[in-house]
């Protein structure tokens, strides 16, 4: 499986540029593993400290660069540009060598001014120039007035923006696909609404689907999975529980396996079971 670092420009816990980067990580498709990057915690770049291999959270995070293939960045607008930890982020990562180097990467802005953070997004593909490392190009994602896009989930409920999200990763995967692995683009797309991953035919008729509610106390309830017969015996149900096994993951929930096929899924999956509660 391809991994796929996600980094966010923000240190604050409830940063919006983090649930932003939940929301693009829960939308890869399941060939693409997200793997979350902190930066919080790399000191200053200080080539003085560098040269005697001194700072041992500045390797920590090259191993984590060198791990993964393509970058989701989230970055909010600080001054009309990126922020210190990410601009730090960058520098540690290009010396001793360029770690950054040969990846491909999505540049996602957001603020809660009208404006996106269309500074801090320009000034992270500026970066990425000498960094070799190559963005989607278009769509471009700003995304103005983000406190209003999220509900008291931290889940974005509006249909436009999840749309934007979806098509930008959607160009990502194909971005990623030129570079490598082909296999992601041409299996079929699983598309996200909330409480909902499914499929579409071509004909835009549902082909299968895979429904989860929330409950109290951080759990979701999985109550239905179906597979159309015409796209069966492609191991779909997997990916579809598996996208919900990675929402869970991401938001920190547990699962009750409420349908036929998400109890199979557990027995099967001992690896998975610590997610499931009855
Ligand atoms: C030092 C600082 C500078 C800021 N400058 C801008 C700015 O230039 N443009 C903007 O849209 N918002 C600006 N803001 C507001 C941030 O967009 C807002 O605090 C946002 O929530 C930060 O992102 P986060 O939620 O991911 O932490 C600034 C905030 C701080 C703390």
């Amino acid at each position: 499986m391809t991994q796929i670092g996600i980094i966010a420009g923000s240190l604050r816990k409830n940063a919006y540029s983090k649930k932003v980067a939940n929301e693009l990580a829960n939308l890869l498709p399941f060939q693409l593993n997200p793997i979350f990057i902190d930066i919080g915690q790399l000191p200053l770049y200080n080539a003085d400290l560098d040269a005697d291999n001194l700072v041992p959270a500045w390797e920590t995070f090259r191993h984590q660069l060198d791990d993964v293939a393509g970058l989701i960045i989230v970055t909010p607008e600080y001054n009309r540009g990126t922020t210190a930890a990410l601009k730090n982020a960058f520098d540690v990562g290009s010396k001793r060598h360029n770690h950054w180097k040969y990846k491909t990467a999505l540049v996602v802005s957001s603020s809660p001014e009208a404006t996106g953070g269309f500074g801090a997004n320009q000034q992270v593909r500026q970066a990425l120039v000498t960094l070799n490392v190559t963005p989607v190009q278009r769509p471009e994602v700003y995304l103005g007035n983000i406190s209003h896009l999220f509900n008291g989930q931290d889940l974005i409920t509006d249909p436009a923006a999840i749309t934007l999200l979806q098509t930008a990763i959607n160009a990502f995967v194909k971005l990623q696909a030129r570079f490598e692995i082909e296999s992601v683009e041409s299996s079929p797309l699983i598309r996200y609404e909330p409480g909902h991953f499914y499929i579409d035919g071509q004909d835009g008729n549902l082909l299968a689907e895979i429904i989860f509610h929330n409950q109290q106390n951080k759990r979701i309830v999985i109550t239905n999975t179906r597979v159309n017969e015409r796209i069966r015996s492609q191991g779909i149900a997997n990916q579809l529980t598996l996208r919900v096994i990675r929402f869970a993951q991401i938001h920190e929930l547990t699962i009750i396996p409420d349908c036929t096929y998400a109890q199979y899924f557990v027995k099967k999956h001992p690896e998975y079971q610590q997610l499931f509660t009855e």
